[in-house]
């Protein structure tokens, strides 16, 4: 069945979304001061601090330590219960909970990892076994300060990986916002040439409402945010855009309101959005949403545009910090950097012996496959980056990808790193029948859900060139990075609807007994 959609010479009319356009001026925002906030160390001597820090510091001392000499007696005086789990006061969890781990080391539940850390230190000088203390109580402080779950939604100090140590600016902080080390598992495609191996990525399990690749990016971005001492974010994209739904979603989570421009027809752009997809997101969390028309986006540009909106709100006494759409500057670059250490690390701790030849991935606004491909040529992974773009044209990415490498000073042309392939087809958001029936028939044949604007795009286009040259492919090991985009599927469901699978109403026959009462909903 899935053979029928790979034919040699795909014809490329179908249905259009004709609420969507093709164009997408994106402004470069080269290599930008990153906020380096140097001096907030751990190890400033105490002497130093004000009183009421030292104050505050030895409260949190005495608390942490008053916790565990209880939680300690407690569980000394315990009775020998098989099963019994109480948290307080007979003793500690089993397994260390974030609440557990915060009382031990005296500090709130959403502490930064600086103050984990500090926190750390002095607990356990006021417990040192080399000065009487318990070694017990000793581990169970090592435990809650490694307790991962302080990990998410925490700003820790950034360090790169060695290989891309001479890029630069190199971020100083990064906040923890997706869910990571995203999983790679084999994808069991059809027809794939000889020999041919693909890979999957599943960077669209990277979180739920702040899925996709975004995520990566808007790490770096945010932490930038804050440190300096934005209280909002203002970014733009199209009317369905997946960045605008995860920069609204992390915005939320650090505290930060957020302004989206969003891109729609002219005829929609004086009328409700509606609660469509990503749309249901963005206003749930309480984004403020400004429409303009695609005509209007086209003439002013997006760059100007953030500007207007920026302008406003300082001038209403706030701080906004502009993100330019997709997250796409040199400091959102290092999100794909770091997803290139982080494959590296799968591939050497994995059980299989497998190196990628290729890795091929969507291309948007560019950000993406430059930090994967320069992640991949320093890092001597040896991985091939096929970008596969879904509106402008290969030329244009070719340029775009060059700003962001230029403003990372990585000296290197991008032309000889990375391969940028045409998957527009109908244009930017529009799918013909073909690719939206491949999605469905990739769902139902590996229950992988790619999305039509995106991954869904990139994945036609890869399989049409392996059926067109199949030699190119044979023998490969490929990694395909799923970037998410699921929400965006649901501005599709009228199109998809005649391909998606049939529904019928349950036969019960007469002959089955029925009583009054059985099976009672409510
Ligand atoms: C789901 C999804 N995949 C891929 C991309 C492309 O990534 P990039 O914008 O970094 O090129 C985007 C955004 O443009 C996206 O939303």
């Amino acid at each position: 069945m899935l053979r029928r959609i790979w034919p040699r010479n795909m014809p490329q009319k179908g249905i259009s979304d004709l609420s969507k356009d093709n164009t997408e001026d994106i402004g470069i925002a080269r290599g930008s001061d990153y906020g380096v906030d140097v001096g907030q160390g751990i190890d400033q001597p105490v002497a130093e601090a004000s009183p009421i820090v030292v104050g505050a510091t030895v409260g949190t001392a005495a608390l942490g330590a008053r916790y565990l000499i209880r939680a300690w007696e407690a569980f000394k005086a315990r009775p020998i219960v098989p099963h019994a789990r109480r948290f307080y006061p007979g003793g500690f969890e089993q397994v260390m909970t974030r609440r557990e781990a915060a009382l031990i080391l005296g500090v709130r539940e959403h502490a930064v990892i600086e103050k984990i850390r500090e926190a750390h230190r002095r607990v356990m000088v006021a417990n040192h076994p080399d000065a009487g203390g318990s070694h017990y109580l000793a581990s169970k402080i090592n435990e809650a300060k490694d307790d991962p779950t302080f990990e998410f939604l925490a700003k820790k100090p950034y360090v790169p990986p060695s290989w891309a140590a001479q890029l630069s600016p190199v971020p100083s902080h990064i906040f923890s916002l997706g869910h990571f080390p995203t999983p790679i598992h084999e994808w069991n495609l059809p027809n794939l040439p000889k020999n041919t191996e693909v890979y999957l990525k599943r960077d669209d399990l990277s979180g739920m409402q702040l899925s996709g690749n975004k995520v990566r990016k808007l790490e770096f971005l945010l932490a930038d945010a804050v440190a300096q001492g934005a209280d909002c974010i203002v970014t733009i994209g199209g009317i369905q855009s997946n960045h605008c739904r995860a920069t609204a979603v992390a915005a939320r989570y650090l505290n930060l309101d957020c302004y989206l421009i969003l891109r729609t027809s002219k005829v929609l752009v004086d009328k409700d959005p509606g609660l469509t997809g990503n749309l249901l997101v963005e206003r749930l969390v309480g984004a403020h949403i400004d429409l303009v028309s695609k005509e209007e986006y086209a003439s002013v540009g997006s760059v100007a545009l953030t500007d207007l909106l920026k302008e406003k709100l300082l001038s209403e006494g706030r701080k906004p910090y502009v993100i330019p759409v997709g997250g796409s500057n040199s400091l959102g670059t290092w999100g794909y950097i770091e997803a290139i250490r982080e494959i590296k690390n799968q591939l050497q701790k994995g059980s299989r012996e497998v190196t990628f030849d290729d890795i091929v991935v969507a291309c948007g606004s560019g950000g993406t496959i430059a930090g994967l491909s320069v992640g991949s040529w320093l890092s001597n992974l040896g991985s091939k980056v096929h970008a596969y773009c879904v509106c402008d044209d290969p030329e244009y990415f070719y340029e775009y990808a060059q700003g962001l490498l230029d403003g990372l000073q990585a000296g290197v042309s991008s032309r000889d790193i990375v391969d940028i392939h045409n998957a527009k087809g109908l244009g930017y958001a529009m799918n013909t029948a073909e690719e939206l029936t491949f999605v469905k028939e990739i769902a139902q044949a590996t229950g992988v859900i790619l999305d039509p604007v995106y991954s869904g795009k990139a994945a036609y286009g890869m399989m049409r060139d392996m059926a067109e040259n199949p030699r190119r492919w044979e023998g490969r090991k490929i990694l395909f990075i799923h970037t998410g985009g699921l929400l965006g599927l649901f501005d599709k469901t009228e199109q998809i609807a005649s391909v998606v699978g049939n529904w019928r109403r349950m036969d019960i026959h007469e002959s089955v007994p029925r009583k009054e009462g059985t099976g009672k909903m409510f």
